[in-house]
């Protein structure tokens, strides 16, 4: 059988194929975080190996969004503050923007990063309040649900833009006319690039599925809200205008696209409806990506 990156246009295959897989550093890091019987230090050591990585990562963890209130200026700080299991959510948020490296400029590129985040911040949020023992997992899946449409903003930024344009009205993403205007849709996309860096199913099935979350589980339903709370607050990758509690019930609207078994808490507006909390994710992306 084809693998995800053979059934994609060759001006997409070639963009998955020039980025550079995950550094050793950072895939030893993980393998360590998965281990049951990993210990924070080793991890640290491992980070401490590379000088660019534990910059970044320390440079993150004192963004406003963590709101530590204090400057963290060591790895063995960060982790007694923040825990170990907040790591690889540091490492990968670091490290991906390098993989990319400098690309093409623009409000598109720069949109999909502001929605990525904001959707890894909120899906991390919602799997701690409905008790995920790996509310990390809800992060990274966050993080990469559309990083299959970074990959056809760099490659393909023309027929994208006008993609956006002609489906700007539907509330709905609509996967059949990005294929129609692209090749492919960003699901098929992002799992050709999680093969390519070596994420684990839970990671690719997100992908798959983030837009149609029905019968596959929690991790895809609480990625599929994260998303919706993302562009409810304004960081969407189309030009939608952000929604206020008031015009939008979540709790209503998850009950009717998530399964029984998911209890969400009912106060998700307030994470994202914060008034800084959009303000802060596009700080932050404004500090860890380099566009242009
Ligand atoms: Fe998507
Ligand atoms: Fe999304």
């Amino acid at each position: 059988m084809d693998s995800a990156i053979d059934q994609l246009p060759l001006a997409l295959r070639a963009e998955i194929d020039e980025l550079p897989t995950l550094p050793a550093v950072v895939s030893a890091c993980l393998d360590e975080l998965h281990d049951p019987r990993s210990n924070s230090q080793r991890v640290a050591d491992l980070m401490l190996a590379d000088v660019g990585l534990t910059a970044r990562a320390l440079k993150l963890v004192n963004s406003s969004i963590f709101a530590l209130y204090r400057e963290v200026t060591s790895l063995s700080h960060a982790i007694a503050l923040l825990g170990s299991a907040r790591l690889e959510e540091i490492i990968l948020s670091v490290t991906l923007p390098q993989l990319f490296g400098k690309g093409p400029s623009g409000t598109l590129v720069k949109r999909i990063w502001e929605h990525s985040f904001a959707t890894a911040f909120m899906a991390r949020e919602i799997a701690v309040r409905v008790g995920c023992t790996r509310p990390a997992d809800a992060y990274v899946a966050g993080l990469m649900h559309d990083m299959g449409l970074l990959v056809e903003a760099r490659c393909l930024a023309a027929p994208m833009r006008d993609f956006l344009k002609t489906t700007a009205d539907h509330p709905e993403w609509n996967l059949q006319a990005e294929r129609q205007a692209i090749g492919a849709d960003h699901t098929m996309v992002g799992i050709a690039l999680a093969d390519h860096w070596g994420f684990p199913d839970g990671v690719r099935e997100v992908i798959s599925y983030h837009h149609a979350p029905a019968g596959h589980g929690d991790p895809v339903a609480i990625i599929h809200v994260a998303d919706r709370c993302a562009e409810n607050s304004g960081l969407a990758i189309r030009e939608l205008e952000p929604v206020t509690a008031e015009e939008f019930d979540l709790t209503a609207w998850c009950r009717t696209v998530l399964p029984s078994s998911l209890a969400l808490p009912d106060d998700l507006d307030l994470v994202a409806g914060s008034a800084d909390w959009a303000g802060q994710v596009r700080a932050l992306v404004q500090e860890l990506i380099h566009i242009g």
